[in-house]
């Protein structure tokens, strides 16, 4: 079984959880991606969902498949969001923004009564870390910003580097147009003291980790789908 096959494979066991005429966030990433195009078969055969779009390339697949969308502020209140994540721990604590979208995907998450993530099994870890994370960052003193985070960092005795997301194009830039910072800390042991000291700091507009936010996460292996709660 390849990765894609274990990505469509989590986004079928999450699409038995979306009830016709649901309000639904949709996640953003390659496995998302998996879940909107089952998604769209089944909208093709009459089912009725309220989508509401984690990102503009979210969006943009949504479109082009005939998912409707509408907006969080049509629609602030929604039943569940599936989305997927860079790592996930035993507690549900994730990863996310591997793929810029962590601010769009915190407030769809905390505006759903349920979040389901779903993953293949590579994602799921015993300590979070291995993955760098995620930082969104006002452009506005960049650099200020950035020098207490690593501040912050060292008071918590986590060494690694902190480095600004950057593509061909040059500095990576959000839907919100923010930058981001990536930060290789190798091991997050208290991911909810790096969460409340990143939220002090003014520049940082949000981070990538997701406490208590999970309410289940869909783990995809070559020996099925297996629910975690
Ligand atoms: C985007 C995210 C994604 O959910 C995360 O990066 C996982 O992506 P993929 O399914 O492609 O591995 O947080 O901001």
């Amino acid at each position: 079984m390849d990765a894609r096959q274990l990505k469509i494979q989590a986004a079928k066991a999450a699409l038995d959880h979306v009830e016709d005429g649901m309000r639904l966030g949709i996640g953003t990433g390659s496995t998302a991606d998996e879940f909107v195009r089952l998604l769209a078969e089944k909208v093709a055969d009459g089912f009725k969902v309220h989508g509401v779009p984690t990102s503009e390339r979210t969006a943009r697949l949504c479109v082009e498949l005939g998912v409707p969308l509408y907006s969080l502020d049509d629609m602030p209140e929604l039943d569940l969001t599936i989305d997927g994540a860079d790592e996930i721990d035993g507690a549900l604590t994730l990863v996310k923004g591997g793929g810029g979208a962590l601010l769009r995907e915190k407030i769809v998450a905390s505006a759903s009564a349920r979040m389901i993530v779903i993953a293949d099994e590579s994602k799921l870890v015993d300590t979070l870390g291995q993955f760098p994370l995620p930082i969104e960052v006002a452009k506005f003193g960049m650099v200020a910003t950035h020098y207490a985070v690593e501040r912050l960092a060292s008071r918590l005795g986590l060494s690694g580097t902190i480095e600004q997301r950057a593509d061909k194009d040059g500095p990576y830039l959000t839907d919100g147009d923010h930058f981001i910072l990536d930060a290789s800390f190798g091991r997050i042991p208290d991911a909810e003291a790096i969460a409340n000291g990143l939220a002090a700091i003014p520049g940082v507009v949000e981070h990538g980790l997701f406490l208590n936010m999970a309410s289940a996460a869909i783990i995809a292996s070559p020996g099925g789908a297996r629910t975690l709660l």
